[in-house]
């Protein structure tokens, strides 16, 4: 019998050994290595008291137990009563203890979801104090304290305070109800739709966990390319029980409203949004979404925008319809986000469409209505200036969408790190009320003291064992979450903190992975779209590079109307030489990059048609420069994939041979945008690839490639 259980539990730790699959994502909780530093929390964290019994308090409380007990391979009590060591969590309300020690103001200053987490040593007590004014802010507290313990922090005479810059933090799938994943390139979706409401997969329950411990508080279920049937009884009780699971996580859920589902769902003859029985009809599918989940938190639509119906289907404007939303979920709080991703049929630029929509509305929704627009005025492209709508909707919150899946920066097989993208626009200057007016001021509600406000990130999660398919991929939900939560945070910080938790606390591993996140962003941008290129993948999949591309009806749908490339040079004069997009920014930001020599060149081709001997900053002319950037690339491609594989003996086997095949694709890819890039470009330019190895195959080659199997086609 004996040797029957040792047996058991040799198999279950060989099993927990081998099983680096990517699952657990940043959650790990292995027994920490540092001996002192183990000692130092042995000693200080025998034990946890909880005040308060809701579910959130009993999943924190689990949370912090088991996250304590892998970490210290100790055994953590749970104390009700006196405690003189350990944790105590709880609010004002529920623990005595906790109310005696903040004062009013202290707490008020953390708001309803931030935390306090505080060592504290008085009379026999030596305590560390996780605090907050709810039980989701005890949630979040006891995962930040989590966070320390896994990245070796030192935890005597702690001192944090914490709370979240943005309101709304939401991630957004585009999950179908058949479960194919709209550009998604981590499997199907993570919703089984079949088995639900009944089967309650541990999936959602890590997911949830995940998202909680960045401070993730909403999530959009379904594509935003909507499928009215998600509204439909049936799945309404199937999203009940999503949101059942959620609730205690802190976590609220929202849907994509399909314009048209009056009429889909119930033969309405009009969705006018100005029509009585329209506007009825989404009173009513409110309140009952409302009674199965109380909580609900509303709707995040796409309309007149790629084929999906709209309120311009009944000469009605966008705010029209979202308001006739937004009447119809006040009642019961909840809101609307209305996408700001649109085309104008008589523009004469596709960057300039969201801003010509949405400008003249600005001031015309209702008070639970944000307009959500993508970081850049195109579609996330490896590189984008900021979209103008930031800094031009004084009266309308504006709420920011980032995405995470990579559907333009290398797909499922790319390691690009995201955050340094997400910095760069975040702190970009909108100048809209003078100096320091950052976009990061206008989506926090403070530059336009909104009275809403909120970030959103095109989810990449799937149903693979990873999460994300490629298993860099979860830093870039990990950082999202981390600047939702505190935009000041450094890409680098970020990084270093998902790298400790994922990889572990040695110096050397943590070195070489940083390097590797933080140079791979603009690796990528050289590789693919240097210099303020872009849009010039292939049409459709939006896999590789066809700059050549020319094939679809709308011309800005086509990379060549995006390049622009003739025997002058190449790029989109947007000055009021040309398209004068430039003019929707404020006069600062148009000054900086109105001027060809003093344009930065991050954005030149952006804004600028450029001749191929325009001289640039290096001195090199702007085909010379094409070049350099295009090699560069690939060779800093190469070296990162060596610092990976010198990691070899230092990353388990699973994971690093996962990364490591899927760096020598990203490498094979890399020469790949390079080669056609600069083969069709050098078509115009007539100018030698000059200095370098040159492209193995020719650009017919590259022009007959097809990609049958490349998610989206
Ligand atoms: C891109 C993407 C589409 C998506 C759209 C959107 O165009 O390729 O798949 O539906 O963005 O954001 O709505």
């Amino acid at each position: 019998m004996k040797k029957n259980i040792l047996l058991f539990i040799f198999l279950l730790l060989s099993f927990a050994s081998i099983a680096e699959d990517g699952y657990r994502l940043w959650l790990r909780y292995d027994k920490i290595k540092n001996s002192a530093l183990l000692q130092q929390y042995r000693n200080l964290l025998p034990a946890v008291q909880f005040s308060g019994s809701s579910q959130t308090i009993k999943l924190a409380k689990t949370e912090l137990i088991n996250g304590l007990q892998g970490l210290l391979g100790q055994k953590i009590s749970c104390l009700t009563s006196h405690i003189n060591k350990g944790i105590i969590a709880g609010t004002p309300r529920t623990s005595p203890f906790v109310n005696s020690l903040f004062s009013t103001a202290e707490m008020v200053t953390i708001g309803n979801e931030g935390f306090i987490i505080r060592h504290k040593k008085s009379g026999d007590k030596n305590v560390i104090v996780i605090a907050a004014n709810s039980d989701v802010g005890v949630l979040y507290g006891v995962f930040h304290f989590l966070r320390l313990l896994q990245t070796s922090q030192n935890i005597q005479q702690l001192s944090v305070t914490a709370a979240p810059k943005i309101q709304y933090r939401v991630l957004n799938h585009w999950d179908n109800l058949n479960r194919y994943v709209e550009r998604g390139y981590a499997g199907i979706s993570i919703w089984n739709w079949h088995t639900l409401p009944d089967y309650v997969d541990q999936r959602y329950i890590d997911y949830a966990r995940a998202n909680a411990s960045l401070g993730i508080n909403g999530v959009s279920l379904t594509n935003v390319n909507a499928n009215a049937r998600v509204l439909t009884k049936p799945y309404l009780e199937k999203v009940a029980a999503l949101a059942n699971l959620f609730r205690p996580y802190g976590i609220k859920v929202f849907l994509t409203a399909r314009f048209s589902a009056p009429i889909e769902i119930d033969k309405l003859a009009t969705a006018d949004p100005l029509n009585d029985s329209v506007r009825q009809w989404w009173k009513d599918k409110a309140n009952e979404i409302y009674a199965l989940i109380p909580d609900f938190g509303g709707f995040l639509v796409k309309a007149n925008s790629e084929g999906q119906p709209g309120p311009q289907n009944y000469q009605r404007t966008h705010a029209d319809g979202a308001n006739m939303l937004a009447d119809a979920v006040a009642p019961h709080n909840g809101i609307v986000m209305w996408r700001a991703f649109v085309y104008g049929e008589k523009s004469d630029d596709r960057f300039k469409q969201a801003f010509e929509e949405f400008k003249p509305l600005d001031g015309k929704f209702r008070s639970n209505v944000m307009v959500q627009a993508k970081n850049g005025p195109l579609d996330f492209q490896p590189r984008e200036p900021f979209s103008p709508l930031f800094g031009a909707m004084n009266h309308t919150p504006l709420m920011m969408e980032f995405q995470l899946t990579q559907e333009y920066l290398g797909q499922g097989t790319h390691l690009v790190y995201e955050a340094p993208m997400f910095r760069e626009v975040l702190k970009a200057d909108t100048y809209a009320k003078g100096k320091g007016s950052t976009v990061a001021k206008v989506v926090d509600g403070s530059l336009f003291n909104y009275s809403l406000n909120g970030i959103a990130g095109v989810s990449n999660i799937g149903n693979e064992r990873n999460w994300t398919g490629h298993l860099f991929g979860q830093a870039n939900w990990y950082a999202f979450g981390r600047m939702a939560w505190d935009y000041d945070m450094s890409a680098e910080q970020i990084a270093d903190e998902w790298i400790r938790q994922t990889f572990g606390n040695a110096p050397s591993v943590i070195a070489s992975i940083k390097k590797i996140m933080l140079s791979s962003y603009e690796v990528m941008v050289n590789y693919m779209t240097p210099l303020g290129l872009h849009h010039i993948m292939g049409n459709g999949h939006h896999y590789g590079p066809a700059p050549w591309s020319n094939n679809l009806p709308r011309q800005d749908w086509n990379p060549v109307y995006f390049h622009k490339a003739d025997s002058f040079g190449i790029g989109f004069d947007r000055t009021a030489t040309g398209t004068n997009a430039l003019s929707e920014y404020a006069p600062e930001v148009r000054k900086l990059y109105e001027d060809v020599k003093s344009c930065d060149e991050k954005y030149l081709l952006w804004f600028h048609h450029v001749g191929w001997k325009h001289k640039l900053k290096s001195g090199r002319t702007l085909w010379e420069e094409l070049c350099y950037r295009y090699y560069k690339g690939v060779s800093d491609m190469k070296d990162l994939q060596k610092t990976w594989n010198d990691l070899e003996r230092f990353v388990d086997k699973e994971r690093f041979t996962h990364v490591k095949m899927l760096l020598a694709i990203q490498v094979k890819e890399a020469i790949w945008w390079r080669n056609s890039c600069l083969l069709y470009f050098q078509t115009f330019s007539r100018m030698p690839i000059a200095g370098y190895e040159q492209p193995d195959q020719t650009l017919d080659y590259y022009k007959s490639l097809s990609f049958p199997y490349a998610p989206g086609n």
